[in-house]
């Protein structure tokens, strides 16, 4: 789809991949980071199962899942839903405030915008091989703080709604952590270094403040999202899109008020 990432993936039908058809796509998404599955009929337990033939099926804390089905979120703003923020409208990658945060996602579109609703992904080994080699070598000596209180879950009992229809709980201290990951990461199945900061979740550099840091951090986050770097997609109904948060960070573009837009997202472990 574009020469920094994106693929589509066609003639598949994932309802019950062979093994080969899943050792294809593992490829192509090491080639790739995104691939985009048109066409398909997932059910949420059809959703899990491949999820789970890809990794390790990840139940991701903070956020409200389906009810009948706890590792599928429900990504949904209704029509009427208008001028408020969405679920994911800001470059990220996935909860990097998280541990070990997930490896990757699939996110498979239910009902979606005739026009609008577009998602963006960057390649990360993209920004991170566009630096210079005295920049290369600094980050790669320096380590960030990544937390979940942007999204106003800071507090004992909060519960705030990114959308009517999107809400995030938490229920357990660990949701205040600050937790530290490198600046550039080493993916483990392609070997290749990627720019590892988050424009949402990461706070400032281990040792300095955040005043110290947003210098840099600032510079990175627009760096990390330059537009050849990007790939975009235009979601139909059916369509699955597999990414790997490892080496890229993206966006949901909301520019879509008066349309419903719904996708069931799953996550395998990092
Ligand atoms: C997400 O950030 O996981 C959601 C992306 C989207 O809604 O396109």
């Amino acid at each position: 789809m574009a020469p920094a990432c994106g693929a589509e993936a066609l003639g598949f039908d994932l309802r019950d991949a062979s093994p080969e058809t899943i050792e294809v796509l593992s490829g192509a998404l090491a080639d790739h980071a995104v691939l985009f599955v048109r066409d398909q009929h997932l059910t949420p337990p059809q959703q899990v199962a491949l999820t789970a033939r890809l990794g390790t099926v990840l139940r991701v804390p903070y956020i409200r899942a389906l009810s009948d089905h706890p590792d599928v979120i429900a990504v949904l703003k209704e029509a009427d839903e208008r001028n408020i923020s969405t679920f994911g409208g800001t470059w990220h990658s996935d909860f990097s405030f998280l541990d070990e945060p997930p490896s990757l996602t699939l996110l498979y579109a239910v009902e979606v915008p005739d026009v609008g609703g577009d998602t963006l992904w960057s390649s990360q080994y993209a920004a991170y091989e566009a630096l210079s080699p005295g920049m290369q070598r600094l980050l790669g000596t320096l380590r960030a703080v990544q937390t979940a209180w942007p999204h106003g879950t800071r507090g004992p009992d909060a519960t705030v709604a990114v959308s009517r229809s999107v809400v995030m709980t938490r229920n357990d201290p660990s949701a205040d952590r600050e937790v530290l990951h490198p600046v550039v990461r080493l993916h483990p199945v392609t070997g290749r270094k990627a720019l590892f900061v988050n424009p949402v979740y990461t706070q400032r550099f281990e040792g300095m403040t955040t005043e110290e840091s947003r210098p840099l951090l600032q510079y990175l986050f627009d760096h990390a999202t330059r537009a050849e770097f990007t790939c975009r997609l235009h979601w139909t109904p059916g369509t699955l899109a597999i990414w790997d948060n490892r080496c890229l960070l993206h966006l949901a573009i909301n520019d879509y008020d008066g349309s419903r837009r719904l996708l069931h997202r799953t996550t395998t472990a990092g």
